[in-house]
């Protein structure tokens, strides 16, 4: 009796609830407390992470229906190095709902200190969840976060919007760790920066810092984060987990000393991230052995001055991509990380070149060869075979074979 009803509750949930499929594929007894709660958990992050499709759920039993580059990396040998696998990212996908509505939903939320925001183009960098973006290859997320106006909670924060009022980092990190614990061959780079935001003079100080390492560390974080720091780990040691990349720094670190009791992963200080360069940087992760991440990330080409053509802001932009891309399929420093970012904006142009018109164009004679993206198609076309690293996409399902032309010959 007790179980016929515990069944129809099940039934009438997986009719109803989003997440559904999540209770009724997770590993366990998907009638347990457990898969309650973490479903509780999943919905709780669902504005940032994103729901579960039917695709992207049905892995427990088959793999036949899921998204082609969804479990990618199980074709690369685990011997492989992090930094040789060509990983397809992406620039704040925290903010792929970020449409007008949003804005206005969350505007009270948002405007605790009395900032203005600009209308919601200016945040917005994608348009598809964490979730689907997990599920049609991408390996590499950058997120940023701020603590709420009560400095309780950790949530996403882009500039100076508030992606969600719900969604926190803790819940989202339950959603890539859920995501992973179905998708045991793959490894997930998530870079974490503080984004000084929610109230005025905001800074990370040692009560935001202690929300951070609560977010990331404990039993769940052990089981799926990878432990290792300071060095490019192989995919043996990281498949089924997170590797941390740290552009946030905490009072304790020590680069020049072995890490101990430090966060985990690769620790890219933003002291030495160096904002806005034309012509991309070497980061120095480890000061002990020197190991060294190559990075393009000028995301904001305003040298050009505020009257500048869309053409020219993308022009500008695709050199410093191509620069990078180059010195990455050359071959140099082979077991270094190289990191290109293909993001950018010039938000103070007019017109405007908004994110989503730096990376696809403005869809008009404006820019007829398209935006960053339908430009980096030749451009990895060309790379073919190469070794690229990371490359960090704003819009990343537009071209289509975007994705597939950063995995290349790997998959
Ligand atoms: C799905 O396929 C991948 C790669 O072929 C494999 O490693 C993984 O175990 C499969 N997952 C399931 C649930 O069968
Ligand atoms: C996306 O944003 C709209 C408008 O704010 C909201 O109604 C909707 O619930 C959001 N969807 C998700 C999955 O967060
Ligand atoms: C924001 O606050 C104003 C003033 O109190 C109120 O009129 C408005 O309905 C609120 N907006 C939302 C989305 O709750
Ligand atoms: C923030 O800092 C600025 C510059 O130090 C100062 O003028 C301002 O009063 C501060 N605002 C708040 C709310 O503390
Ligand atoms: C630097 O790398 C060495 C060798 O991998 C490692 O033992 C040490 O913990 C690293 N230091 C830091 C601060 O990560
Ligand atoms: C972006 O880079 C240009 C050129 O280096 C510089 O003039 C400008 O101030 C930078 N913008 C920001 C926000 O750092
Ligand atoms: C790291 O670089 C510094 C400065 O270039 C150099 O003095 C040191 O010998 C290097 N250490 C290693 C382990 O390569
Ligand atoms: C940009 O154009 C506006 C309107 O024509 C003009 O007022 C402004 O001075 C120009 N800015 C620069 C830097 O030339
Ligand atoms: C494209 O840019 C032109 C020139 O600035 C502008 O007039 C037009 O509104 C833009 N179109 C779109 C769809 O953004």
């Amino acid at each position: 009796m007790f179980k016929m009803r515990g069944s129809s509750i099940l039934c009438c949930l997986a009719a109803s609830a989003s997440v559904s499929a999540t209770l009724a594929t997770a590993a366990g007894n998907a009638n347990s407390l457990a898969q309650f709660a973490l479903q509780k958990v999943l919905q709780d992050g669902r504005d940032v992470f994103g729901e579960y499709t039917a695709a992207s759920t049905s892995s427990s039993s088959s793999n036949a229906s899921e998204p082609r580059f969804a479990n990618w990396m199980a074709a690369l040998p685990d011997s492989t190095l992090l930094s040789h696998v060509n990983i397809p990212g992406t620039h704040d996908q925290a903010t792929w709902n970020y449409t007008q509505a949003t804005q206005d939903f969350l505007r009270n939320a948002t405007r605790c200190d009395g900032t203005t925001a600009y209308p919601a183009p200016v945040y917005r960098c994608q348009r598809e969840s964490i979730a689907q973006a997990l599920d049609k290859g991408i390996r590499f997320f950058d997120l940023r976060f701020a603590a709420d106006p009560l400095g309780q909670r950790l949530v996403f924060w882009h500039s100076a919007a508030l992606v969600s009022a719900t969604a926190s980092v803790g819940d989202v990190l339950y959603g890539v760790w859920d995501w992973l614990s179905r998708h045991g061959s793959e490894t997930v780079l998530l870079s974490f920066q503080h984004e000084v935001g929610t109230v005025a003079n905001a800074t990370f100080d040692a009560r935001v810092q202690g929300l951070m390492r609560e977010a990331l560390t404990g039993p769940a974080a052990e089981a799926f984060v990878w432990q290792g720091r300071g060095y490019v780990p192989t995919l043996a040691e990281t498949r089924g987990k997170v590797v941390l990349v740290r552009r946030f720094d905490m009072d304790d670190d020590n680069d020049a000393g072995d890490g101990k009791g430090e966060l985990p992963g690769l620790h890219m200080s933003p002291n030495k991230w160096n904002v806005n360069d034309t012509n991309g940087f070497a980061l120095v992760f480890n000061e002990t052995t020197n190991a060294t991440a190559y990075i393009e990330d000028y995301y904001e080409p305003d040298v050009l001055g505020e009257n500048s053509t869309v053409v020219s802001n993308i022009d500008a932009k695709m050199v410093a991509v191509k620069a990078n891309l180059e010195k990455a399929a050359s071959g140099e420093d082979p077991d270094s990380l190289f990191i290109t970012f293909a993001s950018a904006e010039h938000d103070s142009n007019i017109p405007p070149v908004v994110p989503e018109t730096m990376a696809l164009g403005n869809g008009t004679e404006v820019t007829p060869d398209g935006g960053v993206n339908h430009q980096l198609v030749s451009v990895l076309k060309g790379y073919r075979g190469k070794r690229l690293g990371v490359v960090v996409l704003d819009f990343f399902d537009e071209p289509e074979d975007l994705v597939a032309l950063v995995l290349g010959d790997q998959v």
